[in-house]
């Protein structure tokens, strides 16, 4: 690798099978999506890694990761991914792992060390036999981050263990989010207390929110790359196109970050609508905006 690190990163692939519902009703074409991004990020040349942070899968089915797998085979540097919250553990963990396309802890390159966190550990339960499983159900599909005590030791360590000067902290749930439907104060303040001594740690990339930004946490910046499913600008009342994130990681530990959004007719700007603005401010429930998009697919008068 150069001096410079050159990152592709992509979140929330929600790769689907054709012809099959998204959750929650609403969905670009995500091959459409992705073959979209992939053409854009051809024009960035010497990419040393691509990143997808989460949400791989729409539904966390098998047949989903195959799709994904297929798709993620087309870059031609290696691809490393973590999980997110529709990625169920087991599917996860079996299918996504092919030539070129893996699920490290850590990456070290130069004067960086890339630590692949995940967000969703604290909220795995206990099965019968001690091992740490899905909690029930669907219950993994709408949860926020929670870093539990043995991934927060895990970044400690991790920190202590490495040699080199920066980390950059890759993960599905951004902390420190200010939107209503995603902040969870809980889960920054996991956060807050593992930074408290990692002045190495110098920022972090992450998704999950679907609203593509920067900003600001614990004096780190951080950085949320957009979805292929749909995105949204919430300052604007806007959905916005799928797209990706670009970075430069520099010897001296500066970080730039640039986001790519695919602007296509197919991906128009259009406002928001009451329901969604209403889900993102937290005054709608997701089972209550599923309602809505079932009636009003039921008579779409
Ligand atoms: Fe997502």
């Amino acid at each position: 690798m150069s001096e410079t690190i050159r990152v592709g990163h992509l979140s929330d692939t929600h790769f689907l099978e054709a012809e099959q519902t998204p959750e929650g009703g609403h969905a670009y074409d995500t091959a459409e999506a992705f073959d979209e991004v992939l053409n854009h990020l051809g024009d960035h040349d010497h990419l040393d890694l691509v990143v997808v942070t989460g949400d791989i899968a729409d539904h966390g089915r098998p047949e989903q990761y195959d799709i994904a797998i297929q798709a993620f085979a087309q870059f031609n540097v290696p691809v490393t991914v973590c999980p997110g919250n529709h990625d169920f553990d087991n599917p996860f963990r079996s299918r996504v792992n092919a030539p070129g396309i893996d699920t490290p802890r850590v990456i070290e390159a130069g004067a960086w060390a890339f630590l692949f966190v995940d967000s969703n550990a604290g909220m795995m339960v206990a099965s019968d036999d001690g091992t740490l499983v899905d909690p029930p159900g669907e219950e993994r599909l709408h949860t926020n981050g929670s870093l539990g005590a043995l991934e927060a030791e895990w970044v400690r360590q991790a920190c202590q263990d490495t040699d080199a000067e920066h980390v950059f902290v890759w993960l599905h749930h951004p902390p420190g989010v200010d939107i209503p439907l995603s902040a969870d104060p809980a889960y920054a303040a996991e956060w807050e207390a593992v930074l408290g001594d990692l002045h190495q740690v110098r920022g972090f990339g992450g998704g999950h929110t679907h609203v593509p930004t920067e900003y600001s946490f614990v004096d780190r910046p951080v950085f949320v790359a957009p979805s292929l499913k749909n995105n949204f600008d919430l300052e604007a009342q806007t959905w916005l196109p799928p797209g990706y994130r670009t970075y430069d990681f520099g010897a001296d530990g500066s970080i730039s970050s640039e986001l790519h959004l695919v602007d296509d007719d197919r991906w128009p700007r259009r406002p928001l609508g009451r329901a969604i603005a209403a889900l993102f401010a937290g005054e709608l429930t997701y089972e209550q905006l599923a309602e809505i998009v079932a009636r009003r697919s039921a008579s779409p008068d």
